[in-house]
């Protein structure tokens, strides 16, 4: 974990005295930082999981309340688990244009660790979720006493698919998760053992 670092500076409530916002920074590649989402990003966020075009594989796009309900419970995640879904930002401009992390799943029964992946769509086709997520997994692998990470992925998202396969990860199995077809792809420990 790489610890805090500081966002833009706002105002506090008297208007007065500037007030800075330190992120919990969980990790950085080459293009990408990953830190702690806060409630301040739900209008970036917004721009991601609102997008009816970026999710077609979901049962529907977020509005408002569920953009921030969706910070929230990765708040208590990170405050319960540990991790959850981090919000990724561009190096060079220091934009929010996704978010990747890891999520506890239950797959029939079992609890598994997901890593999870969503980019904005003006930046598809540059390879900065695989980017994120092969850390993700390295960081998962490195701080968790995990043997496998798993991605859920409805079959015909196909560039998700692509991103697993990036990934290192295999179709383990298909299953019915959430009442919707769903492949699993996994990775071991074992797998990346040179
Ligand atoms: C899933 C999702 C993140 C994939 O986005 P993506 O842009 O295709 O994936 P990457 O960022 O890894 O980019 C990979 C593509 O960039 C290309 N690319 C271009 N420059 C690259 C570079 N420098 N390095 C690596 N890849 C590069 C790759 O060839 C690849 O294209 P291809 O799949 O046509 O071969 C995106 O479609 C998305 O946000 N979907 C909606 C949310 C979602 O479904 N999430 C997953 C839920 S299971």
């Amino acid at each position: 974990m790489l610890g805090p670092c500081r966002g833009k500076n706002r105002r506090g409530r008297t208007g007065r005295r500037p007030v800075p916002i330190r992120f919990m920074r969980i990790l950085e590649t080459p293009r990408v930082l990953l830190r702690e989402f806060v409630p301040g990003d739900a209008d970036a966020l917004a721009r991601i999981i609102s997008d009816p075009e970026t999710m077609r594989y979901y049962p529907a796009p977020f509005d408002r309340r569920g953009v921030e309900d969706w910070i929230q419970r990765n708040v208590r995640r990170y405050a319960g688990d540990g991790f959850g879904l981090w919000a990724m930002i561009l190096k060079e401009s220091s934009e929010l244009i996704g978010d990747c992390g890891l999520i506890k799943q239950l797959v029939e029964h079992v609890e598994e660790i997901e890593i999870g992946y969503h980019l904005r769509r003006d930046h598809w086709g540059q390879g900065l979720a695989t980017e994120a997520a092969r850390a993700v997994r390295d960081y998962g692998f490195a701080n968790l006493k995990v043997d496998r990470l798993i991605s859920l992925i409805r079959p015909e998202n196909v560039p998700s698919r692509r991103v697993a396969a990036r990934n290192g990860m295999k179709l383990w199995k298909e299953v019915v998760w959430r009442e919707l077809p769903h492949c699993v792809y996994a990775v071991r420990r074992a797998d990346l053992r040179p």
